[in-house]
Formats: C-alpha cells, structure tokens, sequence
C-alpha cells in the first residue's frame, strides 16, 4: 500500500482515503492463517462475510449461519489480523427484529469476537438500526444490491437495480444509510453506472463486489479469488491464483508418496543418539532371538 496509508487501518481512514482517491482493498477471511496472510499482503480490511455459510460450511445460502458461528470466526480472523480492519456480518434475522435485538446481538461481535465493525445489509428498513449502532459507538458498514440473506425474497442470486425505479431505490437506501451513520457501503451485483451515481452521491465510500469499476473499493470472497469453490464463478469474479490446483497437485503427491512408502524418507524421521541405538539394536536381537 501507499507510504501515506495510516500503520493501522481505522474506521475513520476510510473516508479519507475515498477523499484522497486511494482505492480500498477488502477481502474475506475466516481463520487466522488467512486473516495473517491477507493481513501482511496489505489488504485494508477484512470481512468474516456470512459467506462462511457458502464457502466454509458447504451451505447453499447464508441463512442458517448463527450469531455463535460468527463469534467463532471472527475471533479467529482477528487474533490473525494486525493492520487491517475486522468487519463482521450479522448473520440473518440477528438485526432485524428491532434496534434492541441488534445492539445486542452486535456487541457480542465486538466483544467476544473483536470485531472493529460490522456489516448489515438493507437500506431504509435497517436505518434506525444502523443509527443507534453507530450511536452506541459501534462501526456499521451497510450493504446493498443483492443481498444475500434476501434470496428468497428476491428470487435468486441474480443482478440487483436494472429498472430506473429500482435504480433510484437504491440511490434513497444508499443515502439514508449514510445519514444514519454507516462508514461505508458494500454494493453488490448492480449495474456500474448505478454504483458510479452511488459512489458519486456519498461521502463515505462504495466497496463494490460485481459493482463495475467506479467503486472507491472492491472486495471478492478469497475463495473466489484463488479457485476454491466448485461450480460455475459469477460474471465478476477474476481467479488471480489457483490455490484448488496446488492443493489437489500437493495433496495426490502426499498420497503416492505414502503409498509408495516413499514418505517420510530418512531425513524426514526421528532418529535416537547412536549409543541409545545401540543398546535398543541389542535388546531387539536378544528378543528375536529368543522368540526363535
Ligand atoms: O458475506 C460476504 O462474503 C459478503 C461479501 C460478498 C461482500 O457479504
């Protein structure tokens, strides 16, 4: 990153950086090991996405992931994180019932799992919420486009804001968002040019997933970008490396060498002090003598 990027990434760096026109750099996480390599490869913020459901958890949607789950995660990512920022999803149903349920629901984030924000999606409908979260002292970054925790209600995971009415929908949700005090905004699957009206309208920033190019960020599921998901990939995602390719090389090469009894060689073994050998070496003869 930039020599002007702050040594810790916080809440508020966001809006400057959208200001200084420095991209902003977001992946998904959802162990230590990942969080510490994203963390030193200086991605800005990383996101325990409720896509653990998908990715992790071998689910077809996002619904069922709990609260707990998501502690569990996110605990994970953020002892692995130093630079970057945790965000954590609020899993389905954990925020809608009323401010109250979310405030509490969200705390559990921070405090059990160290979250430093999290991310909610909806617009209008989750704005009370977002504003007595923010009140209350914790970050919220929204989400709107295709939200995930909605596919049924949507029909699918298809592209968001095609008609101008949806368009202009999107617009008032990404707005009010921002007056309730969310710091940034996830837009995911819609046409570019309506997150470019987004990311124009907003003084926070627009982190874009399928969003086209205008966004003051992007963001992909890390499974995505190294092929470590099966089935067809959606339209935006770039594999910009093979991890599924040098897991199953390295993982077929284990089992032929084990098979071959190749593995572990020599050098790969514990071996005793030559006189302690020795001394085994002579209690081993004397016993396979006497069994003979
Ligand atoms: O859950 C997730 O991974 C997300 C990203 C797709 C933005 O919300």
């Amino acid at each position: 990153m930039t020599s002007t990027t702050p040594k810790k990434v916080r809440v508020p760096d966001l809006a400057l950086m959208k200001q200084r026109g420095e991209r902003i750099v977001m992946l998904t996480a959802y162990d230590a090991t990942m969080a510490r390599l994203l963390d030193r490869a200086g991605i800005d913020l990383l996101l325990v996405g409720d896509s653990l459901g998908n990715v992790i958890m071998g689910l077809d949607t996002t619904i069922p992931v709990t609260l707990d789950a998501m502690i569990h995660h996110t605990r994970a990512v953020a002892r692995g994180a130093n630079r970057a920022l945790v965000v954590a999803d609020m899993p389905f149903l954990t925020y809608q019932v009323s401010p109250e349920q979310a405030t509490r629901n969200a705390t559990r984030l921070f405090q059990e799992g160290g979250a430093a924000a999290v991310k909610l999606e909806g617009g209008r409908a989750v704005a009370d919420t977002v504003r007595k979260l923010t009140a209350a002292g914790l970050p919220v970054m929204g989400h709107l486009g295709l939200t995930p925790q909605h596919v049924h209600r949507l029909g699918g995971m298809r592209q968001q804001a095609r008609s101008e009415s949806a368009a202009q929908r999107l617009i008032l949700d990404a707005l009010a968002l921002e007056d309730a005090g969310a710091f940034a905004i996830v837009l995911e699957a819609i046409p570019d040019t309506v997150a470019e009206a987004v990311t124009s309208q907003l003084k926070i920033p627009t982190i874009g997933i399928g969003a086209g190019s205008q966004c003051d960020g992007q963001v992909l599921v890390i499974n995505d970008l190294l092929n470590l998901t099966f089935g067809a990939p959606a339209k935006f995602v770039r594999h910009f490396g093979d991890a599924g390719a040098l897991i199953s090389n390295a993982v077929r090469a284990f089992g032929a060498d084990v098979k071959a009894g190749k593995y572990p060689s020599d050098e790969e073994s514990y071996h005793l002090p030559r006189e302690t050998k020795a001394g085994l070496d002579s209690v081993l003869t004397r016993k396979r003598a006497m069994r003979r």
